[in-house]
C-alpha cells in the first residue's frame, strides 16, 4: 500500500506553486522528481567526499570510489545482473544505446537485418538508422494495430537467419504499452539474434530481471526513476561487453597506453572513459533504494489504479480520444480533444499549475501511424494523486471551453 500522504511529503516540489497554483505535475514520462534523499545524497557528495574515483590513494578519493562502486553493487542487485561488472553506468539511455550500436559497426554486413518496433523513441531508432548507413545492414519494422500493440504474427515473419539483432522499447513513452519482452526475447534467440530492451520508461514501474528475461542488453535512465539527470546503465552480458569495442577513448579505459599501441582495461571500465558523474550515480543508488523500499509491486498496483480512474474520467469528455489502448500498459495517457491543437491545450493548463508533455514526444513515426502532428500527453507516477486527475479533468474541460 502507498501511504501518498508520507511519500509526497517526500518530494519537496510537490509543494510548490506554478503560475500562483498548486503544481500538479503529470509529466512523469519525461522525468520523475526527486525526494529529499535523493537530493540529499547529491549535496552530501560534494560537501563530504567530493574527489575524482578510481585514481586517489587519498582518504577522499577512496570514499567516492567505495560510494560509486556501492551504487553499482545496488543496481546489479536491483536488474539482477549476475556481475556487478555487466552494469556500465553511462550518461543516460541515449548514450547505452549509442554504445551498442557504434560497438555493432564491425558485426554486420551488408544486408544482414536488423528489427525495431514501430513505437520507438527516436533514440531507439537513429542510431541504429546510423549503423545501418556504416554497413548496409537493413533495418525492418514490428507494426502495431491502432490499439497500440506490437503485430507478434509479423514479428515472427520479419525473423530469420537474417536477423542480427532486435531492439524494443519494454514500455512505449507515447502510448504507454507494455510490449512482451519475454516472448520478442525468446523469439530473437531461436534465429539466433541478439536482443537490447529499451527500459527508460518500464523502469519507473516495473522491476525487471535481466536474467530471467535473458536480455542481451537491458538500457535504462536514472532520471525517470526519481534519480538526477545524466545518469544511466547499460546492462550487457558479459560475453557481449567483451565482444564490444569501447565507444569512447580516454582516462581510465586502458591497462596500458603507448604512443604504438594501447591496450584496454576490463569490464566495466572499458566503456566508462573520463570522469564520470559521480554524484549523480550515488544518488541514483539512493533513489533505487528509496523506489525498493516504497516497493514496485505497491507502486504498479496504485498506479494501475490512477490509470484506470484517469481514462474513464477523461473520457467522459466530449470529443476527447486516447491513443494507446493496449490492455497491457502503463500509467500514460495520450490524448486529443477534437478541433484543438495539443500545444493550445498544454500551454492553458499550465496556467492552471498543471504540467502535461505536449508535441510528438521524440517519437514521430507513432504520430504519423495515427496521422496527427502529437498528443497531449499525462503519466502518473505513484506520488499522484486521485484529487489531482480531478483537476486534471477540471482543467481540461476550461480549456475546451475556451477553444471550441
Ligand atoms: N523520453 C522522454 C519523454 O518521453 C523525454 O518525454
Amino acid at each position: 500500500m502507498i501511504d501518498i500522504k508520507k511519500v509526497r511529503a517526500d518530494f519537496p516540489i510537490l509543494n510548490s506553486t506554478v503560475n500562483g497554483k498548486p503544481l500538479v505535475y503529470l509529466d512523469n514520462a519525461a522525468t520523475s522528481q526527486k525526494p529529499q534523499v535523493v537530493i540529499d545524497a547529491i549535496v552530501n557528495y560534494y560537501t563530504t567526499i567530493n574527489s575524482n574515483i578510481h585514481r586517489g590513494v587519498h582518504t577522499l578519493s577512496q570514499k567516492a570510489t567505495e560510494a560509486y562502486e556501492q551504487a553499482r553493487i545496488k543496481l546489479q542487485q536491483h536488474f539482477n545482473a549476475k556481475k556487478s561488472f555487466e552494469i556500465i553506468l553511462t550518461a543516460g539511455t541515449t548514450h547505452s544505446i549509442n554504445i551498442v550500436a557504434t560497438g555493432f559497426t564491425s558485426f554486420l554486413k551488408k544486408n544482414d537485418e536488423i528489427i525495431v518496433s514501430a513505437m520507438e523513441h527516436h533514440s531507439n531508432i537513429v542510431p541504429w538508422q546510423m549503423l545501418c548507413e556504416r554497413t548496409g545492414a537493413i533495418l525492418k519494422v514490428i507494426p502495431m494495430n491502432n490499439e497500440g500493440e506490437l503485430l507478434m504474427n509479423e514479428y515472427d515473419k520479419l525473423l530469420s537467419h537474417k536477423t542480427k539483432l532486435v531492439f524494443v522499447n519494454h514500455v512505449s513513452n507515447a502510448l504507454g504499452t507494455i510490449n512482451p519482452i519475454q516472448e520478442i526475447i525468446d523469439k530473437a534467440h531461436n534465429v539466433g539474434a541478439a536482443v537490447l530492451i529499451d527500459g527508460a520508461q518500464s523502469c519507473p514501474h516495473i522491476k525487471p530481471d535481466v536474467q530471467k528475461l535473458d536480455a542481451d542488453f537491458y538500457v535504462a535512465s536514472a532520471h525517470k526513476l526519481c534519480g538526477p539527470t545524466g545518469v544511466g546503465i547499460l546492462y550487457g552480458k558479459e560475453e557481449w561487453l567483451n565482444k564490444l569495442p569501447p565507444y569512447q577513448g580516454g582516462g581510465e579505459m586502458i591497462k596500458q597506453v603507448t604512443f604504438e599501441k594501447t591496450t584496454y582495461a576490463d569490464l566495466p571500465h572499458k566503456f566508462e572513459a573520463g570522469t564520470p558523474n559521480i554524484a549523480g550515480v550515488i544518488a541514483f543508488g539512493t533513489a533505487i533504494d528509496y523506489m525498493n523500499k516504497i516497493g514496485f509491486d505497491n507502486i504498479a498496483a496504485y498506479e494501475n489504479e490512477l490509470l484506470a480512474y484517469a481514462t474513464k474520467k477523461l473520457l467522459a469528455i466530449d470529443g476527447l480520444k486516447i491513443y494507446g489502448t493496449s490492455k497491457n500498459k502503463t500509467s500514460v495517457i495520450s490524448f486529443n480533444i477534437e478541433n484543438i491543437h495539443p500545444y493550445d491545450i498544454g500551454t492553458i493548463i499550465d496556467k492552471l499549475g498543471i504540467a502535461v508533455r505536449t508535441g510528438h514526444h521524440c517519437a514521430q513515426p507513432v504520430m504519423d501511424f495515427y496521422k496527427i502532428p502529437g498528443t497531449v500527453r499525462a503519466s502518473f507516477s505513484f506520488y499522484n494523486t486521485f484529487e489531482e486527475i480531478d483537476l486534471l479533468y477540471n482543467a481540461l474541460v476550461k480549456a475546451k471551453n475556451m477553444l471550441c
